[in-house]
């Protein structure tokens, strides 16, 4: 397909990217690539024994993985070896061993493959880390995002509110500053802009700005 389009969208946690990236494909009809429920998918099905394996061990047991993208905008469907990925991932203990295999060159190397092969099929939005930056350099449209840590924070208390539970915004903004940390500070892949990459400070935008202003860009 000659007008294939992959389209980048970087940024540290709770920064507005999961919507943006389902709005941006819906509006392109394009499909939409969570890369953090990959990562989320692989750090649970390995569970806590991934800190006991070797390298070896870890890239014998992927083989065994393989990811799939069906359908386009808000209804792409993921899949983990044919079955849908759920909200199973969706928890905190699940975003920790996310966040501890993706530090992992094993895992990295075999999702980045998993990645690039999706994208050479279709025309996709890439959300995640390092999607700018490592898996596809190349990329036509980049975008970052970012926001200080306590908007982030304020963002993330108000959907927990809405979802009836009761957060302490104290503990949301230290949450929010300890991954940045371990993101931005990792050896393999740490989350950064690429040098190329349009970078949106959301901060004082609502996500209908920033959604108009990575439109006008592409189109
Ligand atoms: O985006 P999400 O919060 O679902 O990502 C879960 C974890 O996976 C992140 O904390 C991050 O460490 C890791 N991740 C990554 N590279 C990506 C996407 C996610 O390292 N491209």
């Amino acid at each position: 397909m000659a007008d294939r389009i992959t389209v980048t969208l970087d940024g540290p946690a709770g920064v507005g990217k999961t919507t943006l990236a389902r709005n941006v494909a819906k509006k392109l009809g394009i499909a939409y690539m969570d890369t953090g429920a990959m990562f989320r998918s692989i750090g649970w099905k390995l569970g806590k024994e991934a800190e006991k394996l070797t390298p070896a061990e870890i890239e014998q047991r992927l083989t065994a993985f393989e990811f799939s993208l069906s359908g386009a905008g808000a209804k792409t469907i993921l899949y983990l070896n044919g079955t849908p990925v759920g909200d199973e991932i969706r928890t905190e203990e699940v975003a920790l061993m996310a966040s501890a295999v993706a530090t992992l060159p094993v895992v990295r190397t075999f999702l980045k493959a998993n990645q690039q092969k999706l994208a050479a099929q279709v025309s996709l939005i890439a959300e995640g880390r390092d999607m700018g930056t490592v898996v596809f350099p190349e990329a036509r449209y980049k975008f970052f995002l970012d926001a200080t840590p306590e908007e982030r924070a304020r963002r993330r208390y108000d959907q927990l509110i809405a979802a009836g539970e009761t957060p302490d915004m104290k503990e949301l903004t230290e949450q929010i500053r300890k991954r940045d940390h371990q993101d931005r500070s990792r050896v393999v892949a740490p989350l950064r802009p690429a040098d190329d990459a349009i970078i949106i400070d959301t901060t004082d935008l609502d996500i209908e700005g920033v959604f108009a202003a990575i439109i006008s860009n592409i189109q």
